[in-house]
């Protein structure tokens, strides 16, 4: 995933340091006495013992040492004391330095060393060596970033007058000894650097009697226990990161006004408790980063209220970083009054009111700007343009806007632009496709009333364009064509008519195409096979025909595959098997003509398979062996002209359905990272069902939604008693269909059942009473059957009406009108039934389902002026999901 920004500034921040050592390196008079003999042959020794990397572009300092300038304190990166002569300070980092290093090394001659920085270079795996230890006048030492690895010797601890350790970003262990000795041994340190060495132990509390410290770095050491508080209370602390130890517990105390911290971020750990509002007393903080840990607010991981008042205290904010929150009312006004902002990113809360665009107007930096998805009104002065900043993101979504905002004409850098769910009308004007052409990667108009693009041919203009969701609109005429950078181009709901060009297929980089709900037509071009990047192919409900064209080939990356509602016709392409990774293949209501397509069994994603309303015909006969559809959720052969027994065989294999799995609350999806700026696109697989009499619009499918539904075909014989097997079964429909004989006694095992439909069938005795047991049962259909004798009383029981049972003579009881003879009283289930079932029936279930409902995210991200930060959005990433009807539902994620 690239470099994340914190790191990228942490490396900025050590530049920063290592260069203020220099600047700080004193001037030196012209009396200096000139460097002893012994320390220069002992610097050339080094650098003879070293090889610089030609390949790196950086200036090596050693190259200037030459052993005819004998004066070695003129020498790069060297400084000598001013009354003795000795080499107190040697600076060689970043000077692509490759080698091997010892004890043996004549570095360690150099006993008067204060300050030794050789960070950022190659030491090709060796070990700090001990002989460190001879250079006990050392103040600073700084190995971050320069291959060095193994334990961490002991030795280090010998160095007392240490006041700066920097061994960050190295393969190195701190086991023996440990974070408790160095502070210990160490306790003039004022800073701590160690990020990425292996620590693996708790921090221990005597850290916080290091007073002097100013700068602890800890990232991602694999610290556990609970974070000492005493350490946020150090009275010269500025800079604090513990972050990615996701093992590392604590809370965070009340700050005073005397603290001095700067830089904080806690994230990818797992601090818990209340952030404090005495936040707003750290008057020099500028980054604060508390993404990903259990913070809670009213006992959820979100923010709640309004925007915190706190935050217009943190006059240096560069980035207001709020997404997917509840954050409620109004936007303050005090926004403007934070000058330095450069990112102000509030998608997706509870924001209310008007608010003017202009007020964004002060702020000069402000390139980023995200408010998308809120309840906002944006007020945009028509007379607003060319004065305005230009920004690289801009997210207006659901902010009640009639028209394309003028201002954007001028817009010539912009990313990004959100205008989704608002209510511009009519034509895309004809400027629009003057708009950042070059920059453009994110275009998002879905849910507007647009009509089409006002004079611009198929062809869009933006050449870099990455995701075009024009969806839910009422575009007409022929599809527009993105350029080749496509990758997420959905167009779904509209009423775009015409064939696909074979333009299409020159989009080699498409992974997701939804084209569903238009009136497209023609034949499927033979040349989508070319789109070999393809994952999702929804080209649902139009009014394609002519065969299925054999498209898929060796390497298919196809998961999702929907041609529902169209005119298809002949028989299932078997190059099918090619698309290893389907996990969803609907073909419904078209009119394919063709066996059960048993080979699709070898498809070991496939999750989801709908062949309703076609022609599929014959018996669906046994599966060849017993590894067929291992991951088969959900099969809909309703309404085809299949003949035979029920598939028993099939019953006894479907393994993932006999297993309840609701380890993780998730979605059937895809989820794809767009190169170009680490945005995270995420599909939803949509799917239509008929469930409990209605046919339903499943706009996502839960991991565990587990159906059959086999109904209106021409099955005959009884209902299998393997059917109980199926655990996992929320939905059971064989109604119209010719069975004969029992209810089976086992369906009272399928404990999740929530609609069972056997009706319009020639089943005959009594219902099983045990039925009644089904907690979950919410629709029971066993109307027009021979059923005998009284209807089950109780529970789920006592909430059908008539039509449930109708059309069965000899049934009796309630909600039937007809009365049962007294010797047939409704029987009440055997006890032994609820002994061995019972336990199973309670809510848990229920409850972990709203458990694992909620996210975790909060981040304050606030960052210093004077470190410039790219113009660009490539730090952040976006995770979206698209799908009907609900449209995105939006989660921020970093890795
Ligand atoms: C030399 O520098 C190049 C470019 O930075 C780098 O890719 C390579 O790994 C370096 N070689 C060694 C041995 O450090
Ligand atoms: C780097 O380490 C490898 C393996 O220990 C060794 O073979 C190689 O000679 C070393 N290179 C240098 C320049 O010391
Ligand atoms: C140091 O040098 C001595 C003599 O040259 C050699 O025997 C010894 O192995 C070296 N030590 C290391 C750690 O290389
Ligand atoms: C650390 O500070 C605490 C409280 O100030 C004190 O009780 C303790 O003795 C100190 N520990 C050491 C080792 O100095
Ligand atoms: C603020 O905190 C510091 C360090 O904990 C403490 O020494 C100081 O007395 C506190 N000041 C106030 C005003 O509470
Ligand atoms: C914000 O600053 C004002 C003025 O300096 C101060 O009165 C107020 O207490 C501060 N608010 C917080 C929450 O620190
Ligand atoms: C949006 O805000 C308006 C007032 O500005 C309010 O009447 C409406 O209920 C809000 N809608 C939602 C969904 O919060
Ligand atoms: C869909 O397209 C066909 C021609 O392909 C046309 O006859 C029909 O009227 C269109 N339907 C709608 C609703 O636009
Ligand atoms: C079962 O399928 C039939 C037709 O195939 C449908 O009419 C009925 O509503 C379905 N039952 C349920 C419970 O969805």
């Amino acid at each position: 995933m690239g470099l994340s920004l914190s790191f990228v500034m942490f490396m900025q921040f050590l530049f920063l340091l290592s260069l203020l050592s220099l600047v700080s390196a004193g001037s030196f008079s012209s009396t200096q006495p000139l460097c002893h003999d012994d320390e220069s042959f002992a610097l050339l020794q080094f650098k003879e013992s070293l090889i610089i990397n030609q390949s790196t572009s950086a200036y090596s300092k050693i190259s200037s040492w030459m052993a005819q300038s004998s004066d070695c304190c003129t020498w790069d990166g060297i400084q000598c004391d001013e009354n003795t002569g000795h080499v107190i300070s040697l600076d060689l980092s970043n000077s692509s330095l490759y080698g091997s290093i010892n004890s043996n090394s004549s570095l360690f001659q150099l006993v008067h060393l204060q300050k030794l920085n050789l960070s950022i270079n190659n030491f090709n795996h060796s070990e700090i060596p001990i002989g460190v230890r001879q250079l006990s006048k050392l103040t600073h030492l700084d190995l971050s970033c320069s291959g060095f690895s193994g334990k961490i010797p002991s030795e280090i601890l010998q160095l007392s007058k240490l006041v700066s350790l920097n061994l960050a970003l190295n393969p190195l262990k701190l086991h023996k000894p440990g974070l408790r000795s160095i502070a210990e041994k160490l306790t003039n340190l004022e800073e701590l650097i160690l990020s990425e060495v292996d620590i693996s132990s708790t921090i221990p509390s005597i850290l916080a009697n290091l007073s002097s410290l100013t700068t602890i770095f800890l990232r991602d050491c694999d610290l556990h226990g609970e974070f000492p508080t005493g350490i946020f209370q150090l009275p010269n602390l500025k800079s604090l990161s513990v972050r990615s130890n996701p093992k590392l517990t604590g809370w965070v105390p009340e700050f005073n006004r005397s603290s001095r911290l700067e830089y904080l971020t806690l994230r990818g750990t797992s601090f818990s408790g209340k952030l404090p509002d005495s936040i707003g007393n750290l008057k020099s903080l500028y980054y604060l980063d508390a993404k990903s840990c259990n913070f809670s607010v009213l006992g959820r991981n979100e923010l709640t209220g309004p925007i915190p008042s706190w935050l217009a205290n943190l006059t240096q904010l560069i980035t207001l970083w709020l997404p997917n929150n509840k954050l409620c009312g109004p936007i303050p006004t005090s926004i403007s009054s934070l000058l330095n902002l450069q990112i102000l990113e509030l998608y997706s809360n509870n924001l209310s009111g008007t608010i003017e665009f202009d007020s964004f107007r002060k702020l000069n930096n402000l390139f980023h700007l995200d408010l998308s998805f809120n309840n906002l009104s944006l007020v945009i002065d028509p007379s607003t343009n060319s004065t305005f900043q230009t920004f690289n993101v801009l997210g207006m979504g659901s902010c009640n806007l009639s028209n394309f905002p003028e201002f954007l004409r001028n817009q010539d850098q912009l990313e990004v632009l959100v205008l989704s769910r608002n209510k511009i009308h009519g034509q895309i004007p004809k400027w629009i496709s003057n708009l950042s052409k070059d920059t453009l990667v994110i275009l998002e108009m879905s849910d507007n009333l647009l009509t089409g693009f006002d004079q611009i041919s198929d062809a869009l203009p933006w050449t870099n364009l990455q995701v075009l969701y024009l969806s839910n609109n009422k575009l007409k005429g022929s599809l527009p064509i993105p350029p080749p950078s496509i990758f997420y181009y959905s167009v779904s709901n509209n009423m775009l008519s015409g064939n696909i060009s074979q333009m299409i297929c020159k989009l080699s980089s498409l992974s997701y195409l939804d084209f569903s709900y238009n009136n497209l037509s023609g034949f499927l071009p033979q040349c989508l096979g070319d789109l070999r990047n393809l994952y999702i192919l929804n080209l649902q409900n139009n009014n394609f025909h002519g065969r299925i064209p054999q498209i898929f080939m060796e390497g298919c990356k196809l998961r999702m595959m929907s041609l529902n509602q169209n005119r298809f016709q002949g028989a299932l392409p078997r190059s099918l098997t090619s698309c290893t990774m389907l996990e969803i293949l609907d073909i419904g209501n078209n009119y394919i003509s063709d066996i059960f397509p048993s080979w699709l069994g070898i498809l070991p994603e496939l999750r989801v398979l709908i062949l309703q309303s076609n022609g599929f015909h014959g018996s669906i006969g046994k599966p060849e062996t017993n590894s067929r559809f291992p991951k088969l959720h959900v099969i809909d052969l309703s309404n085809n002209y299949i003949t035979g027994k029920l598939p028993y065989e099939y019953f006894q294999i479907w393994k993932a359905m006999q297993i309840l799995d609701v380890s993780g609350l998730a979605y059937m999806q895809t989820t794809q990272v767009l190169q170009r700026n680490g945005w995270v696109y995420s599909y939803r697989y949509p799917m239509i069902l008929t469930n409990k009499g209605i046919k339903i619009k499943y706009s996502r499918i839960q991991d565990f939604f587990v159906a059959i539904d086999l109904s209106s075909n021409n099955f005959e014989g009884e209902i299998p008693k393997v059917v109980g097997n199926l655990n996992a079964l929320y939905m059971l429909n064989l109604s119209n269909n010719f069975l004969t004989g029992f209810i089976p006694l086992s369906l009272a095992t399928l404990t999740n059942l929530e609609s069972l439909d056997l009706s319009q069938n020639m089943l005959v005795g009594e219902i099983p009473p045990q039925l009644v047991e089904l907690t979950f049962l919410t629709f029971l259909n066993v109307s027009y059957n021979n059923l005998t004798g009284p209807i089950p009383q109780g529970k789920q029981f006592l909430t059908f009406q008539n039509n449930s049972f109708d059309g069965n003579v000899e049934l009796c009881g309630n909600p039937l009108s007809k009365r049962c003879a007294s010797s047939e009283d409704s029987p009440t289930p055997p006890s032994n039934f609820e002994a061995n079932q019972g336990s199973e029936f309670s809510f848990e279930f229920g409850w972990k389902v709203v458990a694992m409902g909620y996210g975790c995210g909060f981040i304050v991200g606030v960052f210093v002026g004077q470190i410039i930060i790219k113009r660009k959005s490539s730090w952040f990433i976006k995770f979206f999901a698209i799908g009907h009807p609900t449209g995105r539902r939006v989660k921020w994620r970093r890795h």
